[in-house]
């Protein structure tokens, strides 16, 4: 993609008042139990920032980096784990916060892992669940929003490492 354009998406303040609801919907589920939120670097850092700030319970955080991208936007399948766990994850209730489940092939790979560690619980969180998409299937049980195909940047999403501070969701676009 040589010269693209930004086409608006998903605006601050809709992302900020979906944030809040999840925050409340999974601060009721995990209610008395202690929460371990294990952030999908780099993409989820700025959504997991966020939504940690707004759960009504305190979580413990940790982090995972992978990749699948390499500066194309098409998923190789190809999925290398860069920077693993610190914190131990058996019996604790895990909550997965990634920026997005797309073809879902990531994410497979990192439930699998994180499973074979044997947390108490196991669920995911995206910021956005292309499942139209999926070519494996994959639940996601807090999506922010269901947004069809399309390259979305901003919010800590990148494109060749461009975008990420954008505060709104954008997609996109090859300018002609
Ligand atoms: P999947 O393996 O195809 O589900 O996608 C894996 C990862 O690729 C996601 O967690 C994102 O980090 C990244 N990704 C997928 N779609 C997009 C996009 O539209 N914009 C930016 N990153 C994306
Ligand atoms: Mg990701």
């Amino acid at each position: 993609m040589k010269e693209s354009k930004l086409k608006p998406v998903v605006d601050r303040e809709t992302i900020r008042r979906r944030v809040e609801e999840l925050g409340q919907e999974i601060g009721e589920r995990y209610q008395g139990k202690c929460l371990h939120i294990i952030c999908v670097l780099k993409g989820g850092f700025i959504f997991a920032a966020d939504l940690m700030r707004a759960l009504p319970v305190s979580p413990t955080i940790d982090f995972i980096r992978l990749a699948s991208y390499g500066g194309t936007t098409e998923s190789s399948g190809n999925i290398d784990f860069l920077a693993d766990l610190s914190d131990e994850v058996c019996g604790k209730h895990v909550l997965i916060v990634d920026d997005i489940v797309d073809t879902g092939l990531s994410m497979r790979a990192l439930l699998d892992h994180i499973a074979s560690l044997e947390p108490a619980t196991l669920e995911v969180c995206a910021l956005v669940d292309k499942s139209e998409r999926r070519r494996v299937p994959i639940h996601v049980e807090y999506a922010a929003f269901q947004l069809p195909g399309g390259f979305l940047v901003g919010y800590g999403m990148d494109y060749a490492e461009q975008y990420r501070n954008l505060d709104a969701l954008y997609v996109l676009e090859p300018s002609e």
